[in-house]
């Protein structure tokens, strides 16, 4: 360093000393971005480990940014017993000087003075270490796999969009509405609901028929978790104008898709005063606005995994951000169907109208047909739930999935019916119990008003950033059929 050694040299290296161990811990990510010449300390785990014989190489990550910070250890006898202790996965604290770095792919590079081991790993029983990093492999070590560079890039971006989101509707005015999770009612109407209750499964108390009496249970009633907080939400949204939820739901359906999970995060913005064509505007400006906030605010992670896995990611998500997506009713959707069907396309699943479309007919009016996202609207009302509007006519409802490529439907909505007799006539004829539905009757009952949502599966939403292919790899710790491990 200095050509001249300044006069009082070991008082200066002891006034160095204490300076340097009151230095505060940098994060990998702010360090890339300072000058060299500094005092710095970064604290977190070895990527690799690699050198000569008078130099070591540390790759060094913190989980603050996909990229690492080289650290460069010189070789002597106080230093070898430490960096023997270090390798892939271990948890060290580097204390030295910022410097330019020649060759690790950034602009500078730790020389370090000062190397401490919080935490050794050892190489021959550290999961990570092994070859085999699947997708498959890494799902079995899902304690472990937020290390790995891929799902440290995912799990970012999925903070990050989560902030995208609250700050998307923070600014249009609307109020975030906590709806709850434990629940006594079926909005979707499905059935697909995971049980609550403190009944004891070996001696459950019984009514007078013979069934379960739930009297006894915990809240006096049959109750489950929430496939979700619409019902909840249009209470807020009758009171409170614009509301939207974001929050878990559960659903106890047996598909094993790489698009299902059993517990999921969904977003459920509900509006008075908005009609269904409001509706579809909303959920569109908001789909871009989320994807232009991946590409400004998240490049690094997003070209990441562009690079790594799927170099039309970038491509796609800007797409998104420059196109009119495409507003069709079922039944011209069906006719496509139809007339691809007799030109030869073949699909699983039969198609006419009436049908629920699968995701293989979604999946080629998006991609085959119109190749951009497609807002399908007028649906038949036996397929969609109570609450959707119904068309003049009867026969169909006025909801709307919006279609994505690659994914198929990321978001589900629709106007809600605000009649109060068309309302309760339908409860009536899908055999629903009002009873149980009486609250949120009452919004028709008392100040009735047009009033659409839409809810957006939150992870089939990071499929779509991040390009992974399966929805447990876009969530820390997927609940699946058969799977809730930690
Ligand atoms: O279409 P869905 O069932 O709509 C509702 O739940 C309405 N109550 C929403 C509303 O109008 N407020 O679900 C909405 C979205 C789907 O489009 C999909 O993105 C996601 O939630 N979704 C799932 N995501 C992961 N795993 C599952 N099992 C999902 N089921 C639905
Ligand atoms: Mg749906």
């Amino acid at each position: 360093m200095n050509s001249k050694q300044p006069p009082f040299r070991g008082l200066l290296f002891k006034i160095k000393q204490s300076r340097m161990s009151a230095i505060a811990r940098s994060k990998v990510k702010d360090l890339l971005e300072m000058k060299a010449g500094e005092n710095v300390l970064a604290k977190g785990w070895v990527r690799t480990k690699r050198g000569n014989k008078e130099i070591a190489f540390i790759a060094l990550n913190d989980g603050s940014t996909i990229k690492n910070i080289q650290i460069v250890v010189n070789k002597n006898e106080n230093t070898e017993p430490i960096l023997a202790r270090i390798s892939t996965g271990a948890c060290i604290a580097v204390e030295g000087r910022l410097v330019e770095s020649v060759g690790s792919g950034q602009n500078v590079e730790i020389q370090a003075e000062k190397v401490t081991v919080y935490g050794e790993c050892d190489p021959m029983r550290y999961p990570l270490q092994k070859k085999d990093t699947s997708f498959e492999y890494l799902r079995s070590v899902a304690h472990m796999r937020p290390r790995t560079n891929t799902f440290g890039a995912v799990l970012r971006l999925r903070s990050q969009m989560a902030y995208a989101i609250h700050n998307y509707f923070h600014n249009k005015g609307f109020t975030y509405l906590n709806t709850p999770l434990i629940t006594a009612s079926d909005c979707e109407g499905a059935g697909q609901m995971f049980q609550v209750t403190t009944l004891n499964l070996n001696n459950v108390p019984k009514n007078k028929k013979g069934e379960p009496d739930f009297s006894k249970d915990f809240f006096g009633k049959q109750t489950s978790l929430t496939v979700s907080g619409q019902l909840e939400g249009e209470l807020g949204a009758t009171a409170l104008g614009e509301i939207y939820t974001f929050g878990p739901t559960f659903r106890a359906e047996n598909s094993n898709t790489p698009r299902h999970l059993a517990e999921f995060w969904m977003i459920e913005p509900e509006m008075a005063f908005y009609d269904i064509n409001d509706n579809m505007n909303l959920a569109e400006d908001f789909i871009k606005h989320l994807v232009k906030y991946a590409l400004e605010n998240c490049w690094d992670d997003v070209k990441f995994l562009n690079d790594r896995y799927d170099n039309e990611l970038i491509d796609r998500l800007r797409s998104v951000t420059e196109t009119d997506f495409v507003r069709l009713e079922y039944t011209e959707g069906i006719k496509i169907l139809e007339e691809a069907i007799n030109k030869g396309v073949q699909f699983e699943y039969p198609v006419y109208w009436g049908v629920d479309l699968q995701s293989e007919h979604e999946r080629y009016l998006v991609e085959k047909h119109f190749r951009k996202p497609v807002i399908l609207t007028g649906y038949p009302k036996e397929i969609k739930a109570f609450y959707m509007k119904q068309d003049e006519g009867g026969k169909t409802v006025r909801a709307m999935d919006v279609l994505f490529p690659k994914i198929g439907e990321i978001i589900g909505g629709s106007e809600r019916e605000s009649d109060l007799g068309k309302l309760e006539a339908r409860i009536d004829e899908l055999g629903m119990s009002r009873k149980n539905l009486e609250w949120y009757i009452d919004t028709r009952r008392f100040g009735s008003c047009p009033h659409s949502g839409f809810g957006l599966g939150f992870e089939r939403l990071l499929l779509f950033i991040t390009g992974m292919q399966n929805i447990r790899d876009v969530i820390p710790f997927p609940r699946t059929p058969k799977n809730a491990e930690y």
